[in-house]
């Protein structure tokens, strides 16, 4: 295996046994809203203009359980929806979340990033949200994604920042040095 397919394949089985995010499955649609996940509202705020077309294709690449999939579907109520991930797990739960939630014009496909080209067709918008900083090599997955762009689409991408995550850190050094504190401890009786 190389280091890429090693990466992958942790990866995969982290979210198998944690599937992301682990929120409660509704039997509506979701009550939130996100503009950067409304076609119109994005396309507007990215180029001061309004979309020629509103049945468009949307990728919604590392859906994980597919809570962000089904705003996808239900905020932009004339586009079909592809969500894919690496993590089978995560996929199950997505399915259902989508069927709950009576999100119907979506279909999921257990494939990676890097082997997006095997969807057929282009895709107007592609939300890609908390998944390339994942990638052994996130340059390759970006690129693979772009050229799965229509012309004149829209990317929405979200990676974790630095600074975003400092609060994240600190409690990761924290909890890394309790635990090194407990294997040099014998348990006591
Ligand atoms: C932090 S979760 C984000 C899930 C979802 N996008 C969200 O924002 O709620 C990251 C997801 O990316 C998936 N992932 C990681 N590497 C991937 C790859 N190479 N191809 C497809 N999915 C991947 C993981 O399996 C996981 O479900």
């Amino acid at each position: 295996m190389s280091d890429s397919q090693t990466i992958s394949a942790a990866v995969a089985k982290l979210y198998n046994t944690y599937p992301f995010p682990p929120e409660p499955l509704l039997d509506e649609p979701p009550p939130g809203y996100n503009w950067r996940w409304n076609w119109l509202a994005a396309y507007n705020f990215c180029t001061g203009q309004k979309p020629q077309k509103q049945d468009i294709r949307i990728l919604d690449a590392g859906c994980g359980t597919g809570v962000g999939t089904q705003y996808l579907v239900h905020l932009n109520p004339t586009a079909s929806v592809v969500g894919i991930d690496l993590s089978a797990g995560a996929l199950e739960v997505a399915q259902e979340c989508c069927k709950r939630s009576g999100a119907k014009r979506v279909e999921f496909h257990h494939l990676s990033l890097y082997d997006v080209e095997q969807l057929s067709g282009e895709f107007d918008f592609i939300n890609c949200v908390g998944v390339l900083h994942h990638l052994p090599d996130p340059i390759r997955g970006i690129q693979a994604l772009a050229k799965k762009l229509a012309p004149g689409g829209l990317m929405h991408i979200f990676v974790y920042g630095e600074l975003g995550r400092w609060e994240i850190q600190l409690m990761q050094k924290a909890i890394a040095s309790r635990s090194a504190l407990c294997a040099e401890r014998p348990p006591s009786k």
